[in-house]
Order: structure tokens, then C-alpha cells, then sequence
């Protein structure tokens, strides 16, 4: 059995459907990346493995435990890390993390152990002993996932793990997030940015408007929106035409050459092995560039290939959660 199995889950709050029929399986130790836009349903899905609102039809287990039957051997089996930081302001980290372990039934040395181990693990033991208000978003966000951790759970839910954060503290975070994964945790994420679900998922569902509507790994994902884009950007207006000549010869498919005054921009399928070759040609051609830059598809362009809009247009109007953190 899968540690994660969700077989034909929908949410209705009243007229909105939340979420529509997903289903999903994640193996044990593996990391499901689930990708989406605002409102898509995301921390639904969350809410549901974690036990905390039931289902309107269809049924998941997390851990072999019925999560509608068996919410109390669901909970002791995993770790939650939401959107909104679960700790208490006015407490020192160590003192959180003291707290959370007491509330898991740990005794009281245990408890002071495993306070100390995990702001050891997630680099807070220069912070630790002071109030959490004093915090940075970063050390915050790394406080609340050793929060996640302190009964050292087998599976793992993050809700936007790093949204918010500067790109430092989100590598910081994704080290962090690798080293539980190879220590063999199952691991279901959620997040906005392809590159994330990039960097950390073994496999990537994403979720629309409470319906899964594809499947894959990050490539698989990338290759749908047209793999990635290089750009040049030429010194001469009367060069663009012979960059538009030089970029055609490394597009896959048509029609993937856009331009927009003196940039030309070409869809490839590996733009790190390409890279040097335009330059050359262009060199060759006599075109002087005065930028060039590689991009990764984003969130946005996947989501524009598969649904022929942007995510950001799918926000659905007036239906805001009211998270406190958004
Ligand atoms: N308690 C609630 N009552 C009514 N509607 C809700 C409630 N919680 C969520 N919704 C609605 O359900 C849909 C899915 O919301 P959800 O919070 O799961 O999205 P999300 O993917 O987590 O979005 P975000 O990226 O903004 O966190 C949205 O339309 C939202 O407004
Ligand atoms: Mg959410």
C-alpha cells in the first residue's frame, strides 16, 4: 500500500468547489510536488490528509489510516508545516519547540533534547533563546518545520514551504527539506513556482481549479510548456533580423521565436547545451549582443501550454480564503 492514497476526493464549501475528484498516490519516501495557482485547492487537499476537515466524497489514507475514521493514529503518524506559522510570538524558538514536544507527550528531558537537536538541525541555535517576534520570515519558516518534526514523523505535509522567502533562505530551506527526504520521510508539498516542485519533487501533479489536470516529472512538465527559453538581445536595431535568422536554427518546434524591439527570444529543449552555440553564430554573424539570458519555464508558461491561459488569470474573483499570511 502507498503511504499516501487519495481515491476520488472532492470539497464543497457550499457553491465552491474546493476540490473535484483528485486522485493520487505517493510511495513511500517519495516527495509529490503539488503545483498550483492561488485558490486551486492546494491546502485543501492538505487539510484533508492532515485530518483537520473531512471530505465531501471519496475517500485517503495517509500511513494506512483512514483519515475520516481514524483522524487520531492519521495525526501521530505525521507532520504539518502550514501556510500560516503555528508558533507562539512571544516565545523563544527553544520554548516552541519545548512546547510542541510536550504536546506530543515527550517528558520533559526528552522534550528539552529534542528542542536542542532541532534548532541544532535547522541552524537556529544562535536565535534560539530569543522571542520569535525578533525573527526573520526565514528563521520563522525553519522554526515551524522543526515544529513539524519534533515527534519525528514518517510523512510530512509543507503548504508553501517557502513562499515569501528571499531566494537565500528558500535554498536554505530546500537543503533542509533534502536532508528529511533522504533520511527516507514522505513528503507531499505544495507550492506556486515550478522550480521549486523542480528541486525538490521525485513527481509533480498540478492542480487547477480543485481538479488535478497533469501528471510528471519536472522535465516532462517543462517540456509541455516548451522547455526554455534563451534570449539575446542585439546593439543594433537593424541586427534583429539576422538574430531572428540566427535563434530559428535552434527552435524545435514553430512557432517559437518571439521579438519585442531589439530582443529576440527562442523556445529550445536544452538551452544549457545551445547557449554556446549562439553565441558563436551570432559571433560568426557579426551580431553584437549586449544581453543574453537563459530562463527556466515557469509556473506560468507550464500552466499556459496546459490550460491556454496564465495562472494568474485563473484566480477565480471573490472567493479570497482570507489567509492571514497572503
Ligand atoms: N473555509 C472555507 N470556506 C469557503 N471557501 C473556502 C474555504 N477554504 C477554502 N475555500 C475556497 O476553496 C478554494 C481552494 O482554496 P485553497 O485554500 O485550498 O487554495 P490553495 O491552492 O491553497 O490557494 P493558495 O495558493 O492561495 O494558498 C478557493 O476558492 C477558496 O476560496
Ligand atoms: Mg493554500
Amino acid at each position: 500500500m502507498a503511504t499516501i492514497e487519495v481515491e476520488n476526493i472532492s470539497k464543497n464549501y457550499g457553491k465552491i468547489e474546493a476540490l473535484k475528484n483528485v486522485s493520487l498516490t505517493v510511495e513511500q519516501g517519495a516527495v509529490l510536488g503539488m503545483l498550483g495557482p492561488n485558490g486551486a485547492g492546494k491546502t485543501t487537499l492538505v487539510k484533508i490528509l492532515s485530518s483537520l476537515i473531512k471530505p465531501t466524497a471519496g475517500r485517503a489514507s495517509v500511513a494506512g489510516f483512514d483519515v475520516v475514521n481514524e483522524t487520531r493514529q492519521v495525526r501521530s503518524n505525521i507532520g504539518l508545516a502550514g501556510q500560516s506559522a503555528a508558533v507562539d510570538e512571544n516565545l523563544t524558538g527553544r520554548e516552541n519547540l519545548y512546547l510542541v514536544a510536550r504536546l506530543y507527550h515527550l517528558d520533559k528531558d526528552t522534550s528539552r533534547r529534542r528542542a536542542g537537536e532541532l534548532l541544532e538541525q535547522f541552524n537556529l541555535v544562535e536565535s534560539g533563546d530569543r522571542a520569535v517576534k525578533t525573527y526573520s520570515g526565514g528563521m520563522r519558516r525553519r522554526l515551524d518545520l522543526g515544529a513539524s518534526l519534533v515527534a519525528e514523523p514518517p510523512v510530512l505535509f509543507l503548504d508553501e514551504p517557502t513562499t515569501g522567502l528571499d531566494p537565500r533562505s528558500r535554498n536554505e530551506l530546500w537543503d533542509v527539506i533534502r536532508s528529511l527526504v533522504q533520511g527516507g520521510t514522505t513528503v507531499l508539498l505544495t507550492t506556486q513556482y515550478l522550480e521549486e516542485a523542480d528541486q525538490l519533487a521525485d513527481s509533480i501533479s498540478v492542480i487547477d481549479q480543485g481538479s488535478l489536470i497533469a501528471q510528471g516529472t519536472a522535465s516532462e512538465l517543462k517540456q509541455r510548456a516548451g522547455s526554455e527559453f534563451i534570449s539575446v538581445q542585439s546593439q543594433e536595431l537593424d541586427q534583429v533580423s539576422k538574430t531572428v535568422g540566427v535563434m530559428r536554427r535552434f527552435s524545435t518546434e514553430e512557432p517559437t521565436v518571439t521579438q519585442h524591439d531589439r530582443r529576440v527570444t527562442v523556445s529550445v529543449t536544452d538551452g544549457s547545451a545551445l547557449l554556446a552555440s549562439v553565441v558563436r553564430e551570432l559571433d560568426a554573424e557579426g551580431v553584437a549582443v549586449t544581453d543574453l539570458s537563459m530562463r527556466q519555464p515557469t509556473l506560468d508558461d507550464v500552466f499556459l501550454a496546459l490550460t491556454g491561459r496564465t495562472a494568474v488569470e485563473s484566480e477565480t474573483d471573490g472567493s479570497e480564503d482570507g489567509a492571514a499570511d497572503d
